[in-house]
């Protein structure tokens, strides 16, 4: 990786607001995904912390950026213990909403020996941030140089963050995760959409499993109005389109202990290193951060620090 790409990451902090989720993941280790109506032993349990966006919050912080997160916790234990969490990270709790309405945001998650999830949340408090908690923080947005969001919030707080972001000149980023529907008239208002292979099929009607599928699926979220899509392949890598430019770029290969929240890292390292230099080694810095995550256990525990990214990439030369 060039060196000026590097020096440009470690030294142009950018300020990325995030607006999006926070969970507490609580994590049953299992022998295998379980079946319906089946009951077997699990092997451990672990108390995480997790959110799309609090995922993202801290791979941005440990990324070194100036993370402004924007989110909503329960007045409880693990509202509290969330927060401190962030405090941790270096993340100010300035504007993390608190709400004695409901239970912070939870998520309910079994991890199988090869890595792979299946993942329940329950919202709890992450619908209670609604449009007006992201409209008042206007000063914030205007210091902002990217936005990044989710899709765990309501559909209207998310539309008037991205109206927000968009009005103050903000670069937006929508990690198009977990798979809704995303209103027409706010595609205009997206950079880029970063869809999963679930997502790309949610959106698109086509999961992208060839090569000759991701121009296909690409060109249908330009059509809806995104003006350039990232879809993340997992272990094959990612693809960018925007109507001109086509790039795929090769996935690491690593030891999967557990993939939950590497589409997360993969999303933040993309605004992370967004612009900031040839678009090839945008995305091979993004999968080598996604990579990375897989080999730890637990969602936010897995983020890597710039130097872990920096060695990684050293090591795994392209
Ligand atoms: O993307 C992984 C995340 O999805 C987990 O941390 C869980 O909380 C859910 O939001």
């Amino acid at each position: 990786m060039i060196k000026s790409f590097i020096e440009n990451l470690k030294n142009k902090k950018r300020k990325i607001i995030v607006v999006g989720s926070a969970n507490v993941d609580i994590v049953a280790k299992v022998p295998r995904l379980p079946k319906e109506g089946e009951s077997f032993r699990g092997e451990s349990l672990s108390i995480v912390y997790g959110g799309k966006g609090a995922n993202q919050a801290v791979s941005l912080a440990r990324l070194g950026s100036q993370v402004q997160f924007i989110c909503c916790v329960g007045k409880d234990y693990f509202g509290k213990s969330m927060k401190n969490g962030f405090k941790n990270e270096g993340i100010s709790v300035k504007t993390v909403k608190e709400t004695s309405e409901t239970f912070s945001g939870t998520a309910l998650i079994f991890v199988d020996n090869e890595g792979k999830n299946s993942i329940v949340v329950i919202a709890g408090a992450n619908h209670e941030l609604k449009p007006d908690d992201v409209i008042k923080q206007e000063k914030i947005f205007q210091k902002g140089d990217v936005f990044l969001t989710q899709l765990e919030l309501l559909p209207e707080t998310i539309e008037a963050s991205l109206i927000q972001a968009k009005k103050n000149g903000l670069i937006t980023i929508v990690d198009a995760g977990p798979p809704r529907n995303i209103s027409p008239q706010i595609f205009p208002y997206i950079d880029v959409i970063s869809p999963n292979e679930t997502e790309t099929e949610f959106l698109t009607g086509k999961m992208p499993v060839k090569s000759k599928d991701f121009r296909w699926c690409a060109e249908k979220l330009l059509q809806m109005g995104a003006r350039s899509v990232v879809l993340k392949l997992g272990s094959r890598g990612c693809y960018y389109y925007d109507g001109n430019n086509e790039f795929y770029s090769p996935g690491y290969k690593v030891v999967a202990v557990d993939t939950t929240a590497a589409g997360d890292a993969f999303t933040s390292a993309l605004s992370f290193a967004w612009g900031q230099s040839d678009l090839p080694q945008v995305l091979q810095f993004a999968n080598a951060v996604g990579a990375l995550a897989c080999t730890k256990f637990g969602a936010q525990p897995s983020m890597p620090y710039f130097n872990e990214v920096l060695k990684f990439l050293k090591v795994n030369k392209k």
